[in-house]
């Protein structure tokens, strides 16, 4: 299924195609697409070039594996995320180096690569859906994240699937439209809340 953005002004397809699906197929995702997918979060900008990103990944093929990341996640998240073909643990590197104390910019740079994935994804013909529903601490247990590194996101992966045999209240989100604020609730020109225009000068 698509759900294509409905937007005020032209973007690139990439980004208009791109939406979080519940619904995957079972098909497996080939390894080298996978590799594209961290190469693509490899090449993501980053504060001081510091590139906090790290990955946990686990594929179906690999039974225990799967579920000790499937077991990570909230029940809510399990309930569809458990029928992706991958799943994966984003994790921040909090310091650029112990001499230089915490990086501020860490989170941002993640959520730059996952981003980069994420595209990368769509145009692979793949859905990824990032989650903030899963046990950080759990993922550390589970996985060995050292100290001076948290888990920030999960991410299921795998070729979009058909929302309807899911049941009717995931089926149901999966249909609803995708919506945003308007452009001129969230870009300011010359002081804050003042909406910038196309056109040029002050809206009443
Ligand atoms: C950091 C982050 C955390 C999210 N957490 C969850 C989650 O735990 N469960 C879920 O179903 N969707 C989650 N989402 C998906 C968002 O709900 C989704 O991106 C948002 O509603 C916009 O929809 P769209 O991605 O289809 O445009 C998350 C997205 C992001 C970026």
């Amino acid at each position: 299924m698509e759900k294509p953005a409905v937007t005020e002004h032209p973007i690139h397809d990439l980004i208009r195609r791109r939406w979080s699906p519940r619904a995957f197929t079972p098909t497996p995702v080939e390894a080298e697409k996978l590799a594209s997918l961290f190469e693509a979060a490899r090449w993501a900008p980053s504060s001081f070039n510091g590139q906090p990103w790290h990955y946990i990944v686990a594929t179906k093929d690999d039974h225990a594996a799967f579920e000790r990341l499937l077991n990570c996640l909230r029940p809510q998240n399990v309930q569809w995320a458990q029928h992706a073909p991958v799943l994966i643990i984003a994790v921040a590197q909090l310091a650029m180096s112990p001499e230089r104390g915490p990086n501020r910019h860490a989170f941002h740079d993640v959520g730059l690569a996952n981003e980069n994935l994420v595209l990368q994804a769509v145009a692979l013909g793949l859905a990824a859906h990032q989650m903030a529903g899963f046990f950080p601490d759990k993922a550390r247990a589970t996985f060995n994240i050292p100290e001076g590194y948290e888990a920030l996101t999960a991410i299921a992966v795998g070729y979009p699937g058909d929302p309807e045999n899911m049941p009717e209240e995931t089926k149901a989100r999966e249909l609803q439209p995708r919506e945003r604020r308007p452009l001129s609730a969230f870009v300011f020109s010359d002081r804050w809340g003042q909406q910038w225009t196309t056109e040029g000068g002050e809206e009443e």
